[in-house]
């Protein structure tokens, strides 16, 4: 059975402002608002090393900050060269205005 994590609370998460969630078990998360509605992704780019919340989020594409190449948020697919090899998209959980996953199962 897996459980949640919680990232932050909804209020943190400003239109066209993502932002980076960091814990122990989990690579960089990127979270962002969308028409309202709240998406979580990895953060850093598959092209390279840069961390996509520090990239120009335009309605539901994030370019990233390094060569202009881009994703879809909402389901993690690249958009824009370089980038090539989608980003993975995480399911959101709204509970108690908090932003929250499903904690991925651990691989023993
Ligand atoms: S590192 Fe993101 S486009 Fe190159």
């Amino acid at each position: 059975m897996s459980d949640k994590l919680r990232l932050c609370e909804v209020s943190d998460v400003k239109e066209g402002e993502p932002i980076q969630v960091l814990l122990k078990q989990m690579p960089a998360l990127a979270v962002y608002k969308v028409d309202e509605e709240i998406f979580v992704t990895d953060n850093l780019c598959t092209h390279g090393n840069a961390m996509l919340s520090d990239g120009y989020q335009e309605g539901d594409v994030i370019e990233c900050p390094f060569h202009g190449g881009s994703f879809e948020i909402k389901t993690g697919a690249a958009k824009a060269f370089p980038c090539q090899i989608p980003i993975k998209t995480y399911p959101v959980i709204i509970e108690d205005n908090w932003v929250c996953i499903e904690e991925p199962e651990q691989v023993s």
